[in-house]
């Protein structure tokens, strides 16, 4: 018998959105005891075998600032789980780069709500949303509460009805787990010295052939970092039952791993409802 919530109930926001949940410290990132059926198949990196219809999809919450890793992580998290993945900063990236093609202001509500309506999913893929001047304007389109509704239905049906094959999605963002999934499977929030994102994000954009300037980076993410922690909507912030995964010394690979096995022992529980 399935103790899961309905997904309606799953995904729907919790009293008082987004505005009072405060970082909270996670449990260690340790397995405990065997791996069984769907789990094992999954800690396998083969697809979770989860049978039956009316299960709600399993679903993973990844939040964080800039530039802290939590793209990369959840593009791993998905393949190695047989998962669909949704960057939901890309919407808002998308959204960003309707109003600035039309020359428009992105800080005006009527213009960045018709170009959030107008977002396409497969404006995701575009080369040019990945540029700073996009992801500063996305930052102020995102602070607009009807932007964010918007964009909403499209990332929570994603959540519900993932792309087949997958059955569960991972999604990544700044409200995921405090807003648009409040009641995922697992909620990760990653995070890191402002100065390693910096200097990461440096990195990343010199190896794509692009100059970039270190302190000028910095200020950057500083600026869209206050912006996008203050906003009034659906600020980010880690939900309370959230892991939270700082990566200043980290490796990448331990910060997976150590995702791997949240994901893992969530699988278990999830396994142990139905
Ligand atoms: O990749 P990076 O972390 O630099 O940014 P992103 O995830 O592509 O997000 C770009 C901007 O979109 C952020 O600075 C936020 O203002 C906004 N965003 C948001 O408000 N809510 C989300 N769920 C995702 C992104």
């Amino acid at each position: 018998m399935s103790s899961g919530l309905p997904l309606s109930r799953t995904l729907s926001p919790p009293a008082g959105q987004g505005s009072d949940h405060s970082p909270s410290p996670s449990a260690s990132g340790e397995t405990e005891g065997p791996v069984h059926g769907s789990a094992r198949s999954a800690a396998q990196g083969q697809a979770p075998a989860w049978e039956g219809e009316g299960q709600r999809p399993f679903v993973v919450a990844i939040d964080g600032p800039a530039a802290s890793g939590k793209g990369t992580l959840a593009r791993r998290l998905a393949e190695r789980f047989g998962l669909a993945h949704l960057d939901t900063g890309a919407l808002y990236r998308a959204t960003a780069r309707l109003v600035l093609d039309e020359n428009g202001d992105p800080a005006n509500p009527v213009t960045a709500e018709t170009a959030a309506r107008r977002v396409d999913p497969q404006l995701r893929a575009d080369p040019r949303l990945r540029g700073d001047t996009v992801a500063s304007a996305a930052s102020v389109v995102a602070a607009i509460p009807e932007v964010r509704r918007a964009l909403l239905g499209l990332q929570r049906g994603f959540a519900v009805h993932p792309p087949s094959p997958a059955r569960g999605a991972v999604l990544d963002g700044r409200d995921i787990g405090t807003v648009v999934c409040p009641a995922a499977d697992v909620k990760l929030f990653i995070t890191a010295s402002t100065e390693a994102r910096a200097a990461r994000r440096v990195k990343e954009l010199r190896e794509q052939g692009a100059a970039a300037i270190y302190e000028n980076v910095l200020q950057d993410l500083n600026e869209r970092d206050a912006r996008d922690s203050r906003r009034r909507a659906a600020p980010l912030m880690a939900a309370h039952d959230a892991h939270i995964i700082d990566t200043t010394t980290l490796d990448a690979d331990v910060v997976f791993e150590r995702a791997c096995d949240f994901v893992v022992r969530a699988l278990k529980e999830k396994e142990w409802q139905q």
